[in-house]
């Protein structure tokens, strides 16, 4: 969750950076991945797969961690809860809606694959 901790990793040798505030279920006064992506980013772009999650729940927020510069944008509780709905029918559900709803956004912003999901596409912070 700091440019610090990825130049540690960085240094230590690691392939991939997860950045995570774990959903913040433990502490509400964490930062959001958001907050912190561009500076990790900038220090660990091309040299570490960037993975982040914590309060992603729909497409267009899966979107914006892929502007942001993540490869994987993980959810934990929205798969919980589709689970705890209707089992593995309503976890697939969960899945479809977000997916189709990331294609939409990248459609609507002619964004060809992920990997062209640019940061200037959103608002500067
Ligand atoms: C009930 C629950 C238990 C969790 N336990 C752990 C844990 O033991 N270790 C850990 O690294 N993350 C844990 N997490 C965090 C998840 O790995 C993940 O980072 C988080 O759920 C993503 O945020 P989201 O639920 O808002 O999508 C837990 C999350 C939940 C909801």
């Amino acid at each position: 969750m700091s440019k610090e901790d990825a130049e540690k990793s960085l240094e230590a040798g690691a392939d991939g950076i997860f950045i995570s505030n774990h959903g913040a279920h433990t502490l509400d006064y964490l930062p959001h991945p958001f907050q912190v992506m561009d500076e990790i980013v900038c220090v660990a772009k091309g040299k570490a797969a960037i993975l982040v999650d914590g309060g992603f729940r729909r497409g267009s927020d899966a979107f914006k961690g892929l502007a942001f510069g993540a490869q994987l944008v993980g959810l934990g509780r929205p798969i919980l809860y589709g689970l705890a709905a209707n089992g593995a029918v309503s976890v697939k559900d969960v899945i479809q809606q977000v997916t189709e709803e990331l294609k939409r956004f990248m459609s609507m912003t002619g964004s060809s694959d992920p990997e062209h999901v640019k940061r200037d596409l959103l608002i500067k912070s």
